[in-house]
């Protein structure tokens, strides 16, 4: 038996060995990309140093980061999926490249001395094949032959290309590793379709930057990037064919299975795994230091639709007791130990959970007695019955499209959300981008914007409070917006003065300078930094002439006179003690 800590421990120090440091994890809630919701790679918070920025630990980096793909919700419940998720990676920051990123895995793959010791005839590997301008990936044929591969068991697939995490950024063709699970004889040739050979490695080959026009440029520096599944190989090493049945999340659906007094079977096991899933991810969405709470946007509702879904199959299960808190609680106690801030958090996280389960119980009965009579009479479930159930009765819109597909009915999503349009102003696209897990952009106007973050931040401190700090930023390419401590509404008269005093920043034509320093120093030196943010030993520190300096891992532009006019749009409260500005550029 091997534990997920052994793994990572040995993955770990296998590449430290090597000269990689070891980076600590970076928060679920993207820190320093306030264009995306929630970390979805290990490279994702990596993406300014594969754009070519100094990394303060240097070129090569290993660790284990925490990641959230709500693209796969509707494949939980399955062998292999998750919606959160601890991925091992090693990079190469402009240094190695195919060659020994292959040499490497290859090693920590079959080495029993200091890597996993696996027969290297139960691996299999895939290249890119080519595609549209693209050529086919020889190169990584060919050094896994080399090395020793017989070349039966390398496949060409046309999908073996990874990223960029949104629609621009680093992305490359990659070469996946496959492990044979079955305990039947391994084939000769590998199948690539054959669902026992298994993936356990991403390796991939940063060399390209996409752009938003869709093209793709050579990027400064050629990378390596590479995503390894904590969970999925420790099952396939302890010969489990279920990443359920890992040590961890095995006695947590144990956990459950006693508060349902519903023994586990194969017809509801899957409602076993999504309850564990969601419950699990939502701890850790609460258990960042951003404290996102449920709500109907951005994070705060993939927090409510993973909690409501969560509880809709403890119903299924016929658990009638309040039961979201007690499986946080134990979720809790499982991962405590690597993962400390989730227990420094613990109050905060049983007590949201527990009133948004409270908020659900009250409606979910009635709501599911007027859908099954819904769903009785009517052949689609009409938008108006849709926006019912979820205004009234609060069912995420894709529970109602689960429950009738559940029952081989419709429903008129496209009418849902032209209700929704009108009752919310909330566009469709707005509300399909949030499940998508990761918008990153780094356009140019996106980084404008980033940058008068940083203006609108100091004129704030300047002009209002010098107690103000950074409580939350989200940035498209054609917004920002801003969050902040204070506690009551600015003025029409401070807001002119705060737009009037970022103009002048702008037209004073600033030059924007980086420095990389010890976080000490940063502190010490006056650099601002965001509340409750974590930030690693050493920082990069971005200036904007001498009116402000922050912690910041970028990217910027180079002259304020690049950003255009800044025009505050919108003030409001979003809690109690927290302010929203957002902001454009004309
Ligand atoms: N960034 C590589 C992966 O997630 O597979």
């Amino acid at each position: 038996m091997i534990t997920s800590k052994e793994l990572k421990n040995k993955f770990i120090e296998f590449f430290k060995k090597k000269d990689h440091q070891e980076i600590d994890f970076s928060p679920l809630i993207p820190e320093n990309d306030p264009t995306v919701l929630f970390t979805t790679a290990g490279m994702h918070p990596l993406v300014p140093f594969l754009l070519g920025q100094e990394h303060p630990l240097g070129k090569k980096i290993v660790g284990n980061q925490i990641c959230i793909r709500t693209t796969d919700i509707e494949e939980v419940g399955d062998k292999t999926h998750f919606t959160f998720f601890e991925m091992l990676g090693n990079w190469s920051l402009g240094d190695y490249f195919k060659k020994q990123a292959i040499e490497y895995a290859f090693e920590f793959l079959t080495n029993k001395e200091f890597g996993l010791g696996l027969l290297k005839e139960k691996l299999a590997f895939t290249c890119f094949s080519g595609k549209e301008k693209i050529p086919k990936d020889q190169d990584a044929f060919d050094f896994w032959k080399e090395i020793g591969v017989n070349e039966k068991r390398i496949a060409f697939i046309e999908d073996n290309w990874w990223g960029p995490v949104g629609n621009t950024g680093p992305c490359g063709p990659d070469s996946e590793i496959f492990y044979w699970t079955s305990k039947e004889e391994v084939p000769e040739t590998f199948d690539p379709e054959d669902d026992r050979w298994v993936e356990i490695w991403n390796l991939v080959f940063m060399e390209h930057n996409k752009k938003q026009d869709g093209e793709l440029e050579p990027l400064n520096q050629k990378n390596i990037d590479t995503g390894f599944g904590v969970e999925r190989v420790t099952a396939i090493l302890n010969n489990q064919d279920d990443v359920f049945f890992t040590e961890k999340l095995n006695s947590i659906l144990r956990f459950v299975e006693k508060l349902s007094e519903n023994p586990i079977n194969q017809a509801n096991l899957s409602s076993y795994k999504i309850i564990v899933d969601h419950i699990r991810t939502s701890t850790f969405i609460l258990g960042d230091d951003r404290a996102i709470i449920p709500s109907n946007v951005d994070q705060g509702y993939v927090l409510r639709r993973l909690i409501r879904r969560a509880i809709r199959h403890g119903t299924m299960l016929g658990i009638n007791t309040s039961f979201v808190s007690k499986v946080s609680e134990k979720i809790i106690e499982n991962y405590k130990e690597e993962f400390p801030h989730i227990q420094k958090n613990k109050t905060f996280i049983l007590e949201q959970l527990t009133k948004e389960e409270n908020r659900f119980k009250e409606t979910i009965v009635k709501g599911l007695s007027v859908f099954y009579k819904v769903i009785e009479y009517k052949e689609e479930i009409s938008a108006k019955n849709a926006f019912l159930l979820y205004q009234s009765y609060g069912f995420p819109i894709e529970m109602i499209v689960e429950i009738a597909k559940e029952n081989n009915k419709q429903v008129d999503v496209d009418g849902f959300y032209k209700e929704y349009e009108i009752h919310k102003k909330l566009s469709r696209q707005g509300a399909e981008k949030k499940f998508k897990g990761g918008l990153s952009d780094h356009s140019e106007n996106t980084k404008k914007l980033h940058t008068a973050t940083h203006i609108l931040n100091q004129a704030l401190r300047e002009i209002i409070s010098s107690d103000i700090k950074q409580k939350g930023s989200n940035i498209t390419s054609e917004r920002l917006r801003f969050d902040f401590n204070f506690s009551r509404k600015l003025t029409p008269e401070e807001l002119k003065k705060i737009e009037a005093r970022a103009n002048e920043v702008i037209n004073k034509d600033m030059i924007i300078e980086k420095e990389m320093m010890p976080l000490k120093e940063a502190l010490e030196s006056g650099a601002q930094s965001e509340f409750g943010a974590r930030y690693p030993e050493k920082v990069w520190v971005y200036t904007i002439g001498d009116f402000t300096k922050e912690i910041c891992t970028g990217p910027h532009v180079q002259r304020t006179s690049e950003l255009g006019y800044f025009k505050i749009v919108k003030e409001q409260s979003v809690a109690a003690g927290v302010r929203r500005i957002k902001a454009v550029l004309e």
